[in-house]
């Protein structure tokens, strides 16, 4: 297990930054964008691009895991993207359950928790079931969490929090956050997005308040745990200010 590292500061532990140099990187999220046009570019199905997609997660979620990342989300399906054509939806539903049943096993052997974020019960019921039971094998696992989103939205998500918090009677920067799905996460370090598109497309849209964007022009399932290394060494040379100077 790793050691949690300190906060950066006894004002970031507090909820606040006072800035500074950046520690390593404890949580990254990843907009996993281009499966479509890797496949394009090959003359492939659109679902083949999906399946090298998954590939490329299952390596990068082992490379987190070795890097000593703490936390790692991976946008995987939007609360936008059921506007898509019905037959690429099953697709990737199909995907996400060939996932869960032959990765799961390697997560509960590792140490690694699995976290769903966003509105996952709407899912098909089998699919809801497979996760609840990783949910449970995974819970008190710690040395990585992998939150996939799933059917999340950030506004959707900031809504929400923020209503609940006012239900509860008080609403202020802390008591949303506390209701946000990544309540029980460190904060954001880094965001990565791929493809070339430089845009937060409803993800993450509050936590990524301080992070560090990386946007590379790499298509999805190209996406090597070398790219990860990059991004990651990229983000140790930045200087986080946080508003301060
Ligand atoms: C964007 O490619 C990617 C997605 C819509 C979702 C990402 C999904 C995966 C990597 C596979 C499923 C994941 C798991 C965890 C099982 P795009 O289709 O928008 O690509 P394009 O912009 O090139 O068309």
């Amino acid at each position: 297990m790793n050691a949690a590292p300190a906060p950066r500061s006894e004002t970031e532990a507090s909820g606040q930054h006072d800035g500074g140099y950046t520690g390593p990187a404890r949580h990254v999220a990843i907009i996993m964008d281009g499966n479509g046009r890797w496949a394009k570019k090959r003359l492939l199905p659109r679902a083949v691009g999906h399946k090298r997609g998954v590939d490329a997660v299952r390596e990068v979620v082992r490379a987190a895991r070795h890097m000593g990342l703490e936390a790692l989300t991976l946008y995987a399906f939007s609360s936008e993207n059921w506007k898509r054509p019905e037959d690429e939806i099953s697709d990737l539903m199909g995907l996400l359950r060939a996932f869960i049943r032959s990765d799961i096993d390697e997560f509960a052997a590792n140490d690694v928790r699995l976290k769903i974020i966003g509105n996952y019960k709407v899912l098909p019921a089998d699919i809801v079931a497979m996760i609840e039971d990783a949910l449970a094998r995974t819970a008190h696992n710690s040395r990585t969490t992998l939150a996939v989103a799933l059917n999340y939205g950030s506004q959707q998500e900031i809504a929400r929090a923020a209503a609940a918090a006012a239900a509860k009677g008080e609403v202020t920067v802390a008591t949303i956050e506390a209701e946000l799905d990544t309540a029980d996460m460190p904060p954001l370090d880094l965001l990565i997005r791929t493809s070339g598109e430089v845009r937060l497309s409803n993800f993450l849209l509050w936590q990524a308040a301080y992070a560090e964007m990386w946007f590379t022009d790499v298509l999805w399932p190209d996406f090597t745990p070398g790219h990860l290394r990059e991004a990651l060494d990229h983000y140790a040379t930045r200087e986080r200010r946080y508003g301060g100077r």
